[in-house]
């Protein structure tokens, strides 16, 4: 662990600063939270596990030509970031019917929907996290229209590339959440994490519908082996060549 100065704690990470300005260093937590951090738990080796596959996914998705903000892993569960203003919008994609969008649209859990959905959600615990309209975040100037466009695209392209990924190790990407940061140079970079916290993963083929859950949904909904289901995508994830 390094003894500099701590700039951000959020639910899962923390962010240190470097002697380099432009390097931050984020130290994954074992710490898990659901609805908004109203339920609390630990997953025994969650941050070195999410570390690993972060960095792993985040280096797939560089060598597509999508910039992110990873730089290398100092130990096991530390990884070097380009600093970053995070833009407050958890950008989510969908190609599978779960989690909210079942409970808002009475679409039926596991339906393949026709093309990736792109949803904004506001990145604001006081407020719940809320689904907005294109409209409002404009409202809200949270990002401009070209932004926006640009969210947009990344977000296509990187589901794109994590569906072929998982495919080649046995599992179905349902969905994710991913957000995105603005470099010094005004650069749109890939940033926070993606890890079993921040995509439904199904193992394909199971149609066990709570055997084939690998991700935290495990922890929300109290289905146990959460450990195992973690530690099962990380070594799954280790076997692509990259
Ligand atoms: P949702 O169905 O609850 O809207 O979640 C969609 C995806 O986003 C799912 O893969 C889990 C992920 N997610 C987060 O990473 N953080 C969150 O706070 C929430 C609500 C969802």
């Amino acid at each position: 662990m390094t003894h500099h100065p701590q700039i951000y704690e959020g639910k899962a990470k923390i962010l240190y600063v470097t002697d380099d300005p432009d390097v931050l260093l984020a130290y994954f937590k074992d710490d898990a939270t659901a609805f908004n951090a109203q339920k609390r738990g630990t997953i025994v080796g969650k941050g070195e596990i999410n570390c690993q596959i972060a960095a792993h996914l985040f280096r797939a998705i560089e060598a597509q030509g999508i910039a992110t903000h990873y730089i290398d892993c100092p130990a096991v569960n530390e990884m070097r970031v380009k600093s970053v203003q995070i833009i407050p919008i958890e950008v989510v994609v969908r190609n599978i019917a779960a989690g909210s969008l079942c409970q808002q649209t009475g679409i039926t859990l596991g339906t393949i929907l026709p093309r990736p959905l792109v949803e904004f959600f506001y990145k604001n615990d006081s407020l719940g996290d809320p689904l907005l309209t294109r409209d409002r975040l404009l409202l809200m100037e949270l990002a401009t229209s070209a932004q926006l466009d640009i969210l947009h695209a990344k977000a296509i392209q990187v589901n794109y590339i994590l569906q072929n990924f998982f495919k080649l190790c046995g599992i179905t990407l349902v969905d994710f959440k991913i957000e995105f940061g603005v470099d010094k140079q005004q650069q749109i970079l890939l940033a926070d994490e993606i890890s079993p916290d921040s995509c439904r993963l199904w193992l394909t083929g199971e149609p066990d519908p709570n055997l084939r859950v690998l991700d935290k949904d495990r922890f929300r909904r109290d289905l146990g082996n959460i450990e195992d289901a973690y530690q099962q995508v990380l070594t799954r994830v280790l076997g692509v060549r990259e």
